[in-house]
This record gives C-alpha cells, sequence and structure tokens, in this order.
C-alpha cells in the first residue's frame, strides 16, 4: 500500500498565499490590513520560537503584528492590565498570549480577560462554548489546522474511528469534538483516550484516524496502528540532536520510521501540524478584522 504524505508546510503556504491575495485587494482598495498580537512572556525556547514564527507568517502575507515581550517576573495584574489595553486598541484585530505563562500567573484568569471578539486563538470560554454549540466562533488553531489538512486532502472522515490520544485543552478535547458533529470533515466516531484509558494499544489499533496529542516522542508505534489508517502528529517535543545547527530536533508523538510502512496516510514532524497551526491562526486574524467590521 502507499503511503500519503500530509504535507502541512505546502497546505499552509497555500493558504497563506490565498490570504496574502485577499490582504492585497484589500489594501489596493484603500482598506485596513489585518494586525496580529502577540503577547511573549519570559524566554521558553518553543514559546519564542512559535511566536517568532507567528509573525514572520504575519510579515509573509502582508498583516500588521506586534510582539509584545515582557520578563518572567511580570506580575498578573500587569498582565491584566496589557491584555485589558490590547481589548481597547482599535488597531489590534486579534492577538493571543503565547501559553505556557510562568507559575505564578493563573492562565485562565489571563484567558477569560481576553475580549472574545479578539480571541484568535479560540481559548475564552465563550468561544469554547460556541464551538461546542455549533455557532460562528474563533476555533483552536491547532485543531482546526488538523481539520483542514484533512480537507485540503479529500481525507474521508464520515463514519470513521477516530482515536484522539491526550486530552488536553487545546488539541485533544476540542479536536475530539470537531470531528464528532455533523459536518465535513467530521461525523466521526470519536475515542478520547488518555493515561487512564485500559488496552491502549488495542484502542490506537482500532483507529481509522488517529490523532496523537500527548507530548511523548515516539509513543506510537507500529504495533498501534491499523494497516491504512491516517496519522495525524501533534508532538513537538525537542531532543538534542548535535547534527543541528540549534543543537536540538523536534520530535513527534509517532515513531515516523516504522509507522510509515503500515499508515495509509502521515503527518510529518516538523514539516505537518505545525504550520497548518500558524495558517490557522492567520485565517482567524482575518475573521476577527471582518468581524469587528473594519
Ligand atoms: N502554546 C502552545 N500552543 C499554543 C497556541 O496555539 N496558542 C498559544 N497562545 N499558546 C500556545
Amino acid at each position: 500500500m502507499s503511503m500519503q504524505l500530509l504535507d502541512g508546510k505546502a497546505t499552509a503556504a497555500s493558504i497563506k498565499s490565498e490570504l496574502a491575495e485577499a490582504v492585497a485587494k484589500r489594501k489596493a482598495s484603500g482598506m485596513k490590513v489585518p494586525h496580529l498580537a502577540a503577547v511573549l512572556i519570559g524566554e521558553d525556547g518553543g514559546s519564542v520560537t512559535y511566536v517568532n514564527a507567528k509573525v514572520k507568517s504575519c510579515e509573509e502575507i502582508g498583516f500588521e503584528s506586534s510582539l509584545l515581550r515582557y520578563d518572567a517576573s511580570i506580575t498578573e495584574e500587569e498582565l491584566l492590565k496589557v491584555v485589558q489595553d490590547l481589548n481597547e486598541n482599535d488597531q489590534i484585530d486579534g492577538f493571543i498570549v503565547q501559553l505556557p505563562l510562568p507559575a505564578h500567573i493563573d492562565e485562565n484568569k489571563v484567558t477569560m480577560a481576553i475580549d472574545p471578539s479578539k480571541d484568535v486563538d479560540g481559548f475564552h470560554p465563550v468561544n469554547i462554548g460556541k464551538m461546542v454549540l455549533g455557532l460562528p466562533c474563533f476555533l483552536p488553531a491547532t485543531p482546526a489546522g488538523i481539520v483542514e489538512l484533512l480537507k485540503r486532502y479529500s481525507i474521508e472522515t464520515s463514519g470513521k474511528h477516530c482515536v484522539v490520544l491526550g486530552r488536553s485543552t487545546i488539541v485533544g478535547t476540542p479536536v475530539s469534538i470537531m470531528l464528532s458533529r455533523n459536518s465535513n470533515p467530521g461525523n466521526c466516531t470519536v475515542t478520547l483516550a488518555h493515561s487512564r484509558t485500559e488496552n491502549l494499544k488495542e484502542v490506537c489499533k482500532s483507529a481509522d484516524i488517529l490523532i496523537a496529542a500527548i507530548g511523548k516522542p515516539d509513543f506510537v508505534t507500529s504495533d498501534m496502528v491499523k494497516p491504512g489508517a491516517v496519522i495525524i502528529d501533534v508532538g513537538t517535543t525537542r531532543v538534542d540532536d548535535a547534527t543541528k545547527k540549534a543543537g536540538w530536533r523536534l520530535k513527534g508523538d509517532v515513531k515516523f520510521d516504522e509507522v510509515k510502512d503500515i499508515c495509509g496516510a502521515i503527518t510529518p514532524v516538523p514539516g505537518g501540524v505545525g504550520p497548518m497551526t500558524i495558517a490557522s491562526l492567520m485565517i482567524n486574524t482575518l475573521r476577527a478584522m471582518e468581524l469587528n467590521g473594519k
């Protein structure tokens, strides 16, 4: 059976060129271009890389962007003030506060302070509630990127058994809801598996679509995969690699080298879900501007 590589990098590049075209048209007719702000606290290597990639994507497609960096010692009160200022700033269409935050700051409190109409991460309870109800909202970027990738590769999801590994609030839980709803892609029978799931190998092996989002490198091995299954690898753990300039590389949750010979389709790491996440954030930012009537 020939395996299909689900190329998130190339798919994200075409989404971004579609967005660039839309922005160029707006600009040509004298209209405002979308403006995304990103708040980055501290020096966490992963967060710095992700936020830089988001800012770079804005530049590539003609969005305006603002990067607001603060020391890890910022107080919760100060950060809440930053959020409030962004809520009130008419120039900013949407913004994100990169997670994780330092331990002394309550992430939920910060997320709930964001104006839902500017919450392009889709993390605010209002947006999550709307997502559950199937109402128009900002969808969280990683799940939205996964669904868009399945769509653009015309992968049949209706009636399929989708196993989601990991119940995080930003990936596992929302993607399990999105794929179970009556939509296309969607209409899956979803199993949300996690650290307490019994017979995990068997559960994974029964999946037509397996979404691995637990952050444990090489966790999914070939004996957990049904022949022909579609594998979506959300893992992005940094591992030491002296052959790389940075001294590290990203490793997914799936043992790619052995799973690739069994599955029907698979996302690589890097170049799979990561670029799709950023593309989804850009889609949300354009929508934020349109929804706010600009
Ligand atoms: N940390 C890991 N993923 C994300 C994301 O999609 N958005 C934000 N704000 N923080 C993250």
